[in-house]
């Protein structure tokens, strides 16, 4: 069965409007997690945008499922990622200017590069994802890196300004996905998922995780953070195995 796994940095993001003590992204990541999430994500950035370092060790320390560390490939990040020792960590790309993470990670031509970054990241028996587009090279680049995970960006497809521009990029992401399964690469989505956009893969089988923040977070403005968690893995649940 495919879970849910919720994104805690919008929370943090509230907090850093004001430099101030609240929300608390620990709080949200327990009250997520007693509301049928199966593991909590964040994502510390180079720039500490909104996540902190303090977060991310809280959460660990308090956290009853699993937590998924995104993270740029950095050397810093990877002490981090070592120290902390979550129970994912999910590379993706890092631009200082952009609102949130723009586009899939580029693993052509670094194989050989993120195959060594993540040596000491597996070694420790962290498991490894690469966010990357539903790119037909860059899903044979992940599967050449011998990442166990990858998580196909959703975005441009949830960003679709029509009907026949949201089609197109859905087909990309099924043709992903069976492609990924094909080289047994497991798989997660990601980025921009709604409650309306989510229900598209509802028959398709085998994905792993939905990885959802900024929905249910705008939802939990209107319903409490606890009802729109619930709504999210509920509908979660009656998706394909
Ligand atoms: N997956 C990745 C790799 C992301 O960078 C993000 C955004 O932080 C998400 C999923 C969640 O996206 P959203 O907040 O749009 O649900």
């Amino acid at each position: 069965m495919p879970v849910l796994v919720v994104n805690v940095d919008h929370v943090a993001t509230l907090r850093q409007a004001r430099m101030g003590i609240e929300p608390e992204p620990v709080t949200a990541a327990y009250m997520a997690e007693t509301a049928g999430a199966t593991g909590i994500i964040v994502h510390l950035r180079e720039d500490r945008r909104h996540i902190q370092d303090r977060d991310v060790e809280l959460i660990k320390a308090t956290c009853n499922t699993r937590l998924h560390l995104e993270m740029a490939a950095t050397g810093e990040m990877q002490s981090i990622a070592l120290k902390v020792n979550p129970e994912m960590v999910c590379l993706v790309p890092e631009k200082r200017q952009e609102l949130t993470t723009e586009g899939g990670l580029n693993c052509i031509g670094r194989e050989q590069e993120l195959r060594e970054f993540l040596k000491p990241i597996h070694d420790q028996g962290i498991r490894a994802s690469l966010f990357i587009d539903a790119d037909p090279a860059q899903i044979e680049a992940a599967a050449a890196i011998g990442s166990e995970f990858i998580e196909i960006h959703t975005g441009h497809y949830a960003d679709a300004k029509d009907f026949r521009d949201r089609e197109k990029e859905l087909d990309k992401i099924l043709k992903g996905i069976e492609l990924a399964q094909k080289h047994d690469l497991k798989v997660n989505l990601g980025h921009g998922l709604n409650y309306r956009n989510i229900l598209a893969f509802r028959n398709v089988p085998g994905i792993s995780e939905y990885s959802i923040g900024h929905a249910i977070m705008a939802r939990a403005i209107y319903v409490g953070l606890d009802r729109a968690v619930r709504d999210m893995a509920g509908l979660v649940r009656t998706f394909a195995d």
